[in-house]
């Protein structure tokens, strides 16, 4: 059984104890926030004990991994002291705001001899699983191209307004097109250079809107993420091979599709297998990824196997081609990554 303590008790921290809830082979023993009004409202909603830092929890409790579901600006900090500390932690994407930040965690991960995972949803996420799979397979002829796109509306709930700063987020570019510059790299490996454009860039949100298109040898890969929608979310991923398109769309339904000269059909898919109380109400397809993450990792520490599925190398991949995007929005000429 691995004891798991949560810190960062907001959106994404609700989601992860949600997923441990029906987790088994996890116990989530407590949770850590800041702000009293969240550490009360766990206690109510989860029953576990609560903890305005990590060291007030580390001093009382035992736990082997800790969650990491903090503001962006606030991960290197968390997880640095956490692996100091003997703890396997896994953490929401993005990993940091810049590559120097990934290093120093990465360096902690080293000198600990524990686990580090960054949570890129997308490498658990059952269509989009689905669709590299289907591309993978050969069954649509070869790869041509692929377009990801994600849009939604401006963020304004988060705590302290931390979500609207690019200096503490990242802005669109950082916390949502990161997951597609990810998933770009899970098809199609490491890019050559990459070319960002975005139509207003404002100093205090970063770009609202930004369109990045990725080289590599005889491929292209397009990638449009924003925060300036009025309503509603979409995420997709369209995959041009010779003989057939491969799309997934939260917008289109079938959401998943194999689309050929004679027609459309839908790609049949696994959903996440969730197990208790989450079993017994149908499948929670918002959790299932998240759920999918979070188990992959307290399984790997359980069988003691290093989680391979999305690496921190990988993860601070992503902030390097993200801080690449921003060099290209700044300069207006693509960049070459070495
Ligand atoms: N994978 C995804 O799809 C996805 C979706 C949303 C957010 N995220 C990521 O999850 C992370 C958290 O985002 P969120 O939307 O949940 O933010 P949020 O603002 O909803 O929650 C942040 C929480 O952290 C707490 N907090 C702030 N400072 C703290 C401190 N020093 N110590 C302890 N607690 C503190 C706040 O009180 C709040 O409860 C971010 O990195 C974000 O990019 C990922």
């Amino acid at each position: 059984m691995q004891r798991v303590a949560l810190i960062g008790y907001g959106v994404m921290g609700g989601t992860h104890a949600n997923a441990y809830k029906e987790m088994p082979g996890a116990e989530l023993v407590c949770v850590i926030d800041i702000d009293e009004a969240k550490r009360k409202k766990a206690e109510e909603t989860l029953g576990v004990r609560t903890y305005a830092t990590f060291a007030e929890a580390v001093a009382a409790e035992d736990f082997g991994i800790l969650d990491c579901c903090l503001p962006t600006f606030l991960h290197p900090d968390a997880v640095i002291e956490a692996l100091d500390a003997g703890k396997h932690t896994l953490c929401e994407k993005p990993m940091a705001l810049n590559v120097e930040e990934c290093k120093r965690m990465i360096a902690a991960r080293d000198r600990s001899g524990k686990h580090l995972q960054v949570c890129h949803v997308l490498r658990w996420w059952p269509e989009y699983v689905k669709l590299k799979e289907v591309v993978r397979s050969g069954k649509a002829g070869r790869l041509r191209n692929v377009t990801c796109t994600r849009i939604g509306g401006t963020p304004l709930w988060s705590w302290d307004h931390w979500l609207e700063d690019v200096e503490r987020s990242g802005g669109a570019l950082i916390d949502l097109h990161v997951h597609d510059i990810d998933w770009v790299c899970a098809m199609l490996g490491r890019p050559k250079a990459v070319f960002a454009s975005a139509s207003e860039i404002d100093r205090a949100t970063g770009p609202a809107h930004v369109y990045a298109t990725y080289l590599y040898d005889g491929i292209a890969a397009f990638a449009e993420g924003a925060w300036d929608q009025a309503s509603g979310f979409e995420m997709a991923c369209r995959v041009t091979c010779e003989d057939a398109v491969v799309s997934y769309s939260s917008a289109q339904n079938p959401t998943l599709q194999l689309q050929t000269a004679s027609g459309s059909e839908p790609i049949p898919f696994d959903k996440v297998a969730l197990d208790g109380a989450a079993a017994e109400e149908g499948n929670i397809s918002d959790l299932g990824g998240y759920y999918a993450e979070c188990k992959y990792f307290v399984d790997c520490i359980e069988s003691g196997t290093t989680p391979s599925v999305v690496t921190a190398e990988e993860a601070m991949q992503n902030i390097e081609i993200a801080q690449a995007e921003f060099e290209s929005l700044r300069t207006g000429k693509s960049v070459e990554l070495p």
